[in-house]
């Protein structure tokens, strides 16, 4: 009895402390303190985008030495890696998004965030013009404003090649309301083909579902339609369910060429048990109201019915990115994105414009890893850019007094010398349905392939560890275990 009364105290208290420290956490990140103004004497950095690079930069900036501004047309950070899952209801949309004030807020300066969309930089006279293009708009909408360094992190936005239809008809997987707007159509297809009188070749069309592009988004949203389908249609349309198709159309020989062939071939087997047919040397030529025109790998022709298409053909360049490559046309040749240096030093531009992620063209694959390093890479040699200004002032000080600058000219020596950016590959990981992942790792130098459910475990543990903040894992945990307990919403909302 006794020690069940210990078993007991010690339960309690350790409830009590956890539970007492998390509300700490949460109130103290809720309630954030005052900070310090702009101040005059110091340099302006404009940032420009609110993704993973803009981020991560903001995350690890320190803003004592710098006022700081950010503009991006959306008020929050996405969190990619689990869009795919707001696609079928898997996750809330908020749960997935963090208000850039939750984070700007909490540093010691002021950081001004503006919510509008970049039109042009100059990067001669070194001003960004930006306009305020939301639904509802004020007096003054658009604006222009100097910089003394940008940090420019547009990110890209989805390549269609201009083939004719997919901006009519396709859905994108990009922005959250590209996901919202997937799953409205994706339950509008099922309920209409549960119409009455509805004749069986339109059922077939209704539940056939084209995903374009075997890249990681391709094959991520496939894996996740067919959770949906399993754990939940099955359920509650099971009339209807069966006749639910699902397509992967990639024009190369291969799909996610990123990863081992081992993993290639994982996948390609999960997806035939999975009933998810992969059409490869495929490629898609036009999309219509209701098909898709393929052009097969005999070069023949051959239209099929669909409900819906997703695209996910990768990436290109903003117009603003192109508008702005266009003004330094010598340095910037490459029509795919901007080139920068190893320090990530626009090209053609005197050092004070820095270009980070998707928006840039390099030897780097535009993913959220690269991105992010960047981003907290570029903070650091900001604060390196600050200490190397002070000691200018004070050997030009100790210059004018005549006394000996030999000790801080060695220090600004040491200031000036800047590192190149290095990016420390973490592996690549890709969740491909039925409760299974993908990894290509690296250890100590050593390549480490898997894939299966304890991978999805891994999957799922990696991607909540890096979520922006402890809400957004909170929710995303919850999410899940809702979905263990309830199934996916099916409301069309
Ligand atoms: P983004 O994160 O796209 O941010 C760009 C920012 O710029 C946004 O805030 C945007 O609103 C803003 N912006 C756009 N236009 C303007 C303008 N005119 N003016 C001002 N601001 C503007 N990578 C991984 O490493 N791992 C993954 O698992 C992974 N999964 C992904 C899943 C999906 C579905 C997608 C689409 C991508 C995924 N990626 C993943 C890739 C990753 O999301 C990108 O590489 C990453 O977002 C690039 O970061 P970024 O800061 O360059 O751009
Ligand atoms: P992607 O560029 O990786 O793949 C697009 C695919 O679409 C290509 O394989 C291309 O051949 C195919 N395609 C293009 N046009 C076509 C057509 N007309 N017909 C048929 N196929 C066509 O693009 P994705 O998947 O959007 O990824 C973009 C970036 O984001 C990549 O760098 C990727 O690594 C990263 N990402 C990473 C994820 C992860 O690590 N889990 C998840 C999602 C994206």
């Amino acid at each position: 009895r006794r020690a069940l009364q210990t078993i007991g105290r010690v339960t309690l208290i350790t409830i009590v402390t956890t539970g007492g420290t998390f509300y700490y956490i949460t109130q103290k990140d809720r309630h954030p303190g005052s900070q310090l103004p702009h101040d005059p004497s110091k340099k302006n950095i404009v940032v420009v985008g609110s993704g993973w690079g803009s981020t991560a930069f903001l995350k690890s900036l320190d803003t004592a030495e710098y006022n700081v501004t950010v503009i991006s047309p959306r008020n929050f950070f996405l969190f990619t890696p689990l869009l795919p899952s707001v696609a079928v209801g898997t996750l809330a949309s908020k749960s997935i998004l963090q208000p850039i004030r939750y984070m700007t807020r909490h540093k010691e300066r002021k950081i001004t965030v503006i919510e509008a969309q970049a039109k042009s930089v100059d990067p001669i006279a070194k001003t960004i013009t930006f306009a305020d293009e939301s639904e509802v708009q004020g007096e003054v909408s658009s604006t222009t404003i100097p910089f003394d360094y940008l940090v420019y992190a547009v990110g890209a936005e989805t390549q269609t090649f201009g083939i004719p239809g997919v901006k009519e008809h396709a859905c994108f997987m990009k922005e959250i309301q590209d996901a919202e707007r997937f799953k409205r159509r994706f339950m509008d297809c099922v309920e209409s083909a549960g119409f009455p009188g509805q004749r069986e070749e339109e059922i077939e069309r209704l539940l056939h579902m084209a995903v374009v592009g075997g890249g990681p988004t391709g094959i991520e949203v496939s894996g996740e339609l067919h959770d949906f389908l399993e754990d939940d249609l099955k359920a509650w349309y099971p009339e209807l369910s069966n006749k639910i198709k699902i397509t992967l159309i990639e024009a190369l020989p291969s799909v996610l060429p990123m990863f081992s062939r081992e993993l290639i071939d994982y996948t390609v087997s999960t997806f035939k048990e999975s009933k998810i047919d992969i059409l490869t040397g495929t490629m898609v030529k036009e999309i219509k109201d209701k098909s898709v025109v393929l052009q097969m790998p005999d070069k023949s022709i051959k239209e099929v019915p669909v409900g819906l298409v997703v695209w996910a053909g990768g990436n290109k360049a903003r117009d603003v990115s192109v508008d702005l490559m266009s003004r330094l046309s010598d340095a910037q040749k490459n029509k795919r994105g901007i080139t920068v240096d190893d320090h990530l030093r626009m090209a053609g531009t005197d050092g004070t414009i820095f270009a980070l992620g998707d928006c840039t063209s390099s030897q780097y694959a535009p993913t959220a890893q690269v991105a992010s390093q960047q981003g907290a890479y570029l903070a650091r040699m900001f604060r390196q850019f600050a200490k190397r200004d002070a000691l200018l002032e004070q050997v030009s000080a100790a210059k004018q007094e005549g006394t000996n600058t030999e000790s801080l000219e060695k220090q600004l020596k040491k200031a000036e010398n800047l590192r190149p950016f290095h990016y420390s590959h973490q592996g690549s990981l890709a969740y491909i349905g039925s409760e299974k992942a993908i990894a290509d790792l690296e250890f100590f130098h050593h390549k480490f392939a898997s894939g299966g459910v304890a991978t999805f475990l891994f999957w799922r543990s990696a991607y909540l560890s890096t979520l922006f903040s402890m809400r957004n894992r909170v929710l995303v945990a919850t999410d899940w275990l809702k979905v263990k307990l309830f199934g996916r919403d099916l409301v069309r909302d």
